[in-house]
């Protein structure tokens, strides 16, 4: 229930008429334990906890990164897809091509404006997890392979949304890296790794945006669940980072909340139905939580609820037209060139066209889960072609539900482009490949898609690729058979207007690539550690991931790191370094448009470290630039390199480290297409630290590329610690955190495990993505069980539940009990 405004005016006086100056303090000393304890979780599965006593307000969040997703209710679970309409822009792992962040502050602004008008006061976004593994199925929700990329992608991102008054949540803070499992995975990352793979863009955003809030991730990191992670939430964010605003749990993702007050946890989404308040309350009178503790928790609340209504507006008067032309433009900036042979793109409007692949009709532009989009419109290729009274000719090839080869779709098809000079061709990605809640257990195109290019290319050589999905494919059966390929990525909602552009040149495509598409999955070091489980996902690539894996190992790509065409051409040259008084390093050159069209060319900065003790990538990229060209023009770029683009992450000194000697400064257009070269000395910047030497115990990454399989030993040398392993769960030993799939080692887990799959069936009848429903039920451990069925299930009952799922005499009653209650 929302505080009614009578009593926030009073309040409003009794501090002087501005919430802002509200007294936290005195009004904390004015609160029971209770109400205290109450606040420390939501009152529905979006709002907060009010205490109208007080006037103390609520405060609504609602996803997400690509758009808002306001649902109509607050409370209860949201399958039906009931969310308001908004603007569906493109998701980010597409915006993350674009390379752009003035884009992505624009994009913020327009959904800071979206939330306004729907007095939504925090937008759960950006996600910037980091894409270990091609399959993670919520990639398309994530930036990059690179943490730099991400971090500067997903501070622009919130830079833009709070510039304008509106919350975000920067998440899944952290090592959420698959989706397998999500819920109690335990992931095992070596501290250097840690530090430089994944917590980077977090640690980066943080320090420079001050999110309102830090979104706690499912999972484990090193033993500990992270809504509960005093090391990480305690000692890493608040005490190193500064961080003072308000860690939120991921919806469900708590753990013990006594320990997670401890910890900094301040905010456990969405309402648990009071029981985890009463522990919270319990806790402080028996002394296992101090009072002192709570209250930090607490304040931050005041203050996270009193200035998110401050902020609080209905501005109605929204213009959604001005934002569906928001998110063309990052649709238009963000699509990628991957292949343009003798100049294949543009097309001319006059030229005779085919059409073919449903994906051309029913555009995919956006990915499923909590970040899906009521978009308030659509617009295809095929539509926007009729707007512009393009006469062209149009084949299905495939049918855009399910897999399947329907082969006399594909004979029309080749009829239709038998005789036709131009061929453009739409695939990739379909809704049930790429979700939240699960991963994809292949890196392959749909076997409908593949058949038909297969088959196409055997009849006509001039055909156009239009790729769609959120994340990398294999290409290599069809990719050098094909005259040109354009990647739109998960465009958004007038992805079909911005393909339109591209096509035919009213625009000039200028996106690269945020991550690498290899060859093969199998050529990803990763893939010999995903999925892995029951218990934890081992970390065994170390700080080799993406092209810091690709490029150390020299492995040959599709398409590389950084990697995007344009329909012109850019001349890189003179390039300087020098140090700057401040203590940076200052990187010039020189761009130059050498073509007939004007274009943004993306520049890659990527630092080359001295031979050393300790293993490193390759090049790592520390920094970019993105310059607009009118043909001929020539600018000069500056790029400023601070200490920590020189440095790697020292266990021994547990800090940042420079090792003296002289670096190589990359530029390219890619991460493989390295234009210019200079060197920088650098002084060392802790002459008594010690540098790990890894070489005698873990000699596996010394020499990667060719040891991929590190083995247990080496691993736990550079971790430090045993592994846990990964035991199959056992009858007797299942806790409230198993899932309902690990539960089902005994005969009454079983028939949970039937009874939750059955149900998931049920409701997969309404919702948009049968396997996320069905992947979820069975992926979702028992502790949720209360807070998901809206308290329907009280903790005695689960706790009954969890008793019979290990054989324990007494569950029955106890889980009776608990219905009664
Ligand atoms: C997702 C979050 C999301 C939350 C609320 C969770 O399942 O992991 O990203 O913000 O739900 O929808």
């Amino acid at each position: 229930m929302r505080p009614d405004s009578e009593k926030m005016e009073e309040l409003q006086k009794f501090n002087g008429g501005k919430s802002m100056s509200v007294d936290y303090s005195f009004l904390l000393s004015q609160m029971t334990l209770e109400e205290k304890a109450s606040m420390c979780s939501g009152s529905t599965f979006w709002l907060t906890q009010p205490v109208e006593r007080l006037g103390i307000p609520c405060v609504w969040v609602s996803d997400g990164p690509n758009g808002l997703r306001k649902e109509k209710r607050s409370a209860g679970l949201n399958l039906m897809g009931t969310s308001e309409t908004s603007t569906c822009f493109p998701s980010s792992a597409t915006t993350a091509n674009s390379w752009d962040v003035s884009l992505m502050k624009e994009i913020g602004h327009a959904i800071a404006g979206e939330a306004k008008a729907l007095s939504v006061t925090t937008v759960l976004g950006p996600g910037v997890n980091i894409k270990r593994n091609p399959l993670c199925g919520r990639n398309f929700e994530y930036f990059s392979e690179d943490p730099f990329l991400s971090g500067r992608m997903g501070a622009a991102f919130i830079n833009g949304v709070q510039s304008s008054s509106i919350g975000t949540s920067l998440k899944h803070f952290c090592a959420n890296n698959e989706e397998h499992l999500r819920m109690s995975i335990d992931s095992v990352i070596d501290e250097r790794t840690l530090r430089e793979i994944y917590l980077s863009a977090f640690e980066y955003i943080v320090k420079t945006e001050n999110p309102e809030t830090v979104m706690c991730s499912y999972n484990r990191v090193n033993g500990e669940y992270m809504s509960e992670n005093k090391r990480i939430l305690g000692d890493i964010l608040r005490d190193e980072w500064g961080y003072e605003n308000i860690i939120v749990s991921d919806w469900g993702a708590v753990n013990d909340r006594v320990l997670g007050i401890k910890a900094g946890l301040d905010l456990e989404m969405p309402a648990n139905n009071g029981v985890n308040d009463k522990k919270i309350v319990e806790a402080v009178k028996n002394g296992e939580l101090s009072e002192e503790d709570l209250d930090k928790c607490v304040l931050r609340l005041l203050k996270f609820a009193f200035e998110a209504k401050e902020h609080e507006c209905h501005n109605k008067a929204i213009n959604l037209s001005v934002n569906h032309a928001v998110a063309k433009k990052a649709a238009v900036k963000s699509a990628v060139l991957l292949k343009n042979e003798n100049c294949n793109l543009p097309v001319d409007e006059k030229e005779k066209i085919t059409v073919i692949g449903a994906l051309a009709k029913y555009v995919r532009y956006q990915g499923a889960g909590s970040a899906h989009i009521n978009p308030f419109r659509t617009v295809s290729f095929c539509q926007t072609l009729d707007g512009n009274n393009i006469d062209y000719t149009y084949a299905d090839g495939y049918k855009i539900k399910g897999t399947g080869v329907d082969y006399t779709l594909i004979d029309e098809a080749c009829k239709a482009a038998q005789n036709s000079s131009r061929i453009i061709v739409f695939i990739g990605l379909t809704d049930a490949y790429e979700s939240e809640g699960y991963d994809r257990t292949h890196m392959k195109l749909p076997e409908s898609h593949i058949e038909l290019i297969k088959r196409l290319v055997e009849i006509n050589d001039n055909i156009t690729v239009v790729l769609s999905g959120g994340s990398p494919v294999e290409l290599y059966e069809f990719k050098d058979k094909v005259k040109s390929i354009l990647h739109m990525y998960l465009g958004g909602q007038a992805a079909g207007e911005a393909a339109y552009d591209l096509i035919f040149g009213k625009e000039n495509p200028c996106g690269k690539l945020a991550e690498t598409y290899p060859l093969k999955y199998e050529d990803n070091i990763v893939s010999n550690y995903f999925p892995m489980g029951p218990r934890s996902v081992e970390y065994r690539e170390s700080i080799f991931v993406g092209y810091r894996y690709y490029d150390s190992a020299k492995k040959d790509v599709a398409f590389p790191f950084g990697h995007g065409l344009s329909y012109t051409q850019f001349e890189y040259s003179d390039i300087k370094a020098a140090h700057k008084k401040d203590g940076s390093v200052s990187v010039t050159f020189k761009i130059k448009n050498t073509g007939s069209r004007c274009g943004e060319e993306i520049a890659q900065l990527y630092v080359k470290a001295p031979a050393s003790k300790i293993f490193k990538a390759e090049k790592e990229l520390k920094g970019f630039t993105k310059v607009k060209l009118e043909p001929g023009e020539e600018k000069k770029c500056e790029i400023n390199l601070d200490n920590r683009a020189f440095s790697y992450y020292n266990v021994n000194i547990s800090g940042w480290h420079v090792e003296g000697g002289e670096y190589t400064i990359l530029i390219g257009a890619s991460s493989r297409d390295i234009r210019l070269k200079t060197a920088v000395r650098m002084k060392d910047s802790n002459p008594d630290a010690v540098v790990p030497d890894y070489s005698g115990t873990a000699p596996s990454y010394y020499k990667i590329g060719e040891c991929d399989i590190v083995p247990d030993n080496e691993f736990e040398a550079l971790y430090g610690k045993k592994l846990i392993g990964n035991e199959p769960y056992k009858k007797g030993e299942l806790t409230i955190n198993n899932s309902v799939e690990q539960v089902a080692v005994s005969g009454f887990g079983k028939a949970i495990y039937a009874i939750m799959k059955y149900g998931a069936k049920l409701v997969s009848v309404t919702t948009e993505n049968p396997e996320m429903s069905a992947r979820s039920a069975i992926d979702i451990p028992l502790r949720s069980f209360n807070s998901f069925t809206g308290g329907f299930l009280s903790q005695q009952t689960v706790e009954g539940i969890l008793d019979l799922c290990n054989g324990k005499s007494g569950g029955f009653m106890k889980m009776i009990k608990g219905f009664r209650k």
